[in-house]
């Protein structure tokens, strides 16, 4: 699909279906609904009037015009967004994947869409095309009968009289960030045995190649030399070989002390969990294959970031392995030595996310992160806790987990915060070790993270567990069912909103300066 954008009047467009929004109990008596609706010959105004059209977010009302009536487009869709003063850029997105998926499915190929969004052009048009390409991804690529063949040709968002440059600027950052989201989903939703730790740093090395990021590859030989026994224990019982995969953003001006306060974010890259020797029930283990979202999410996020070239660097920590049982697979009660000397005993094979995590968080530490948000599909408990809608945050550093809270809301996916008083910690001691795998049957979400953290010392540190959003059960009207991609918008917003802040910075200490 090719995003344009106009800045002229919608009645010109040469599309065959135009799109607009209906805020809640709208009429159709003024502005821009009247003029559609003198055009349709009425129907807008019987479709409010019959109470078939409110306004309420994800309702849709589809009309065919029996003559154009002035319009280019002989076909309209309504869709109903809810309250006007809620309509921000995340509602826009949700408002573009409705009309995609909707009209794609009519056999639409061209569509002008008239988000009626006000304030920032760019940012609506950017919300627009990203919420477009979402809503139009499909996870049926395995397919070969009665796969969804329809495609959405060109979408044209409309902002009358709006800067041209301007909504240009936002249809390229949309698309950027719209298929950065579906790279994400793509590789979350690849069998294992075509995403193995090797297939998913050949994946990396492609963006790296492509973008133009820094990339480097841990094998297992470097993993021993760095100490990683935590990380290697769970890929003893695979065939295929662990891999460590970073990836590393610089701008072009990168100043000393951007890279003192360098921001590196960590996803749990398990590319199929069995449970190992403590091998999970058979039912739904298929579904095992997106234990690598939080993986995919730190890829996709820097294949945007690459081309959305913030001014602050960013530092991309992948660990990536297989958890299988075998002969040589990791046993329960065997004790593995992680890289910051601290000794685990391993209570169960598949509590095997947080293994990988403490390891990837000390080399991104190695590597000089200053901030780090991990996230993961790490526990099944964190489901029960807050089922598909909000994901779980956690961490040490109150600042940075409302910082990540605030972003996610500004890009419409939300953050729920469990707290992690010290006292938790105490589940995870061991007799033998220096903490355990697993912290008993209360509170599980939150143990994983108190695992964590004790790896995440001296930093400022942040968790998400994805495990509950990472992947949708059902279709929405703006998405398919399947991976979700979340995170990953609010993963740049928060890069977005750090950059900001940074050159706000930079700028209030200029006239210090000057005056010296
Ligand atoms: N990958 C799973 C968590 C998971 C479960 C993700 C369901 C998505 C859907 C993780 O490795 C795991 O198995 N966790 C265990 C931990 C337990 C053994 C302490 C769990 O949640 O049951
Ligand atoms: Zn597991
Ligand atoms: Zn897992």
């Amino acid at each position: 699909m090719e995003v344009q954008t106009s800045a002229g009047r919608y009645r010109d467009q040469d599309v065959q279906a135009l799109a607009v929004t209906v805020f809640k109990d709208e009429k159709a008596d003024e502005g821009i609904l009247k003029e559609l609706d003198e055009a349709a010959g009425g129907v807008i105004k019987s479709a409010i009037e019959s109470e078939e059209l409110k306004g309420k977010e994800g309702e849709t009302v589809y009309i065919h015009l029996a003559s154009g009536g002035g319009l280019g487009a002989r076909r309209l869709l309504l869709v109903g967004v809810g309250e006007r003063e809620n309509y921000q850029p995340a509602q826009v997105s949700q408002l573009a994947g409705t009309v995609a998926r909707f009209l794609r499915g009519k056999n639409v190929k061209t569509i002008g869409l008239i988000t009626r969004a006000e304030g920032d052009a760019e940012k609506m048009v950017a919300a627009a095309a990203e919420g477009a390409i979402i809503g139009l991804f499909e996870p049926d690529k395995y397919r070969t009968v009665e796969r969804e063949e329809r495609t959405i040709e060109r979408l044209v968002v409309i902002a009358e009289g709006a800067d041209e440059e301007a909504l240009k600027r936002g249809a390229e950052k949309g698309r950027i960030i719209g298929e950065s989201v579906n790279f994400t989903r793509d590789l979350a939703n690849e069998p294992g045995a075509y995403m193995t730790p090797t297939d998913m740093a050949d994946r990396a090395r492609n963006i790296a190649e492509e973008f133009g990021l820094n990339v480097d590859v841990l094998d297992e030989a470097r993993m021993e030399q760095e100490g990683m026994g935590a990380l290697l224990s769970v890929s003893r019982g695979s065939e295929e070989d662990a891999k460590l995969i970073i990836l590393k953003y610089t701008p072009r001006e990168a100043s000393a002390q951007d890279e003192e306060n360098l921001l590196a974010f960590v996803g749990k890259g398990i590319t199929f969990d069995s449970g190992g020797i403590s091998l999970k029930p058979g039912e739904n283990m298929e579904l095992m294959k997106y234990d690598m979202t939080g993986g995919a999410t730190v890829l996709g996020a820097m294949r945007a970031i690459a081309q959305l070239k913030p001014s602050i660097p960013v530092l991309g920590v992948v660990p990536a392995s297989e958890n299988l049982p075998s002969g040589k697979a990791t046993k329960p009660g065997d004790v593995v030595k992680a890289m910051s000397g601290k000794t685990i005993e391993i209570i169960n094979t598949d509590a095997e996310g947080r293994l990988v995590l403490s390891d990837a968080i000390c080399y991104a530490k190695k590597l000089g992160a200053k901030r780090i948000l991990d996230m993961a599909t790490l526990t099944g408990a964190v489901s029960i806790a807050l089922g598909d809608v909000n994901t779980a945050i956690l961490g040490t550093d109150q600042e940075f987990i409302d910082e990540v809270i605030v972003a996610g809301r500004e890009v419409g996916e939300k953050f729920w915060q469990l707290p992690l008083d010290k006292e938790y910690t105490k589940q995870i001691k061991s007799d033998i070790a220096d903490i355990k795998n697993v912290g008993g049957r209360k509170a599980g979400t939150i143990t994983a993270a108190a695992f964590l953290k004790e790896f995440a010392d001296g930093v400022s540190w942040a968790h998400l567990d994805i495990a509950g959003t990472a992947w949708g059960d059902d279709a929405k009207p703006y998405r398919a069912k399947g991976p979700t991609g979340i995170a990953v918008r609010t993963l740049l917003q928060i890069v977005e909103r750090a950059a900001r802040s940074q050159s706000d910075e930079q700028k209030t200490e200029k006239p210090v300066a000057n005056a010296s």
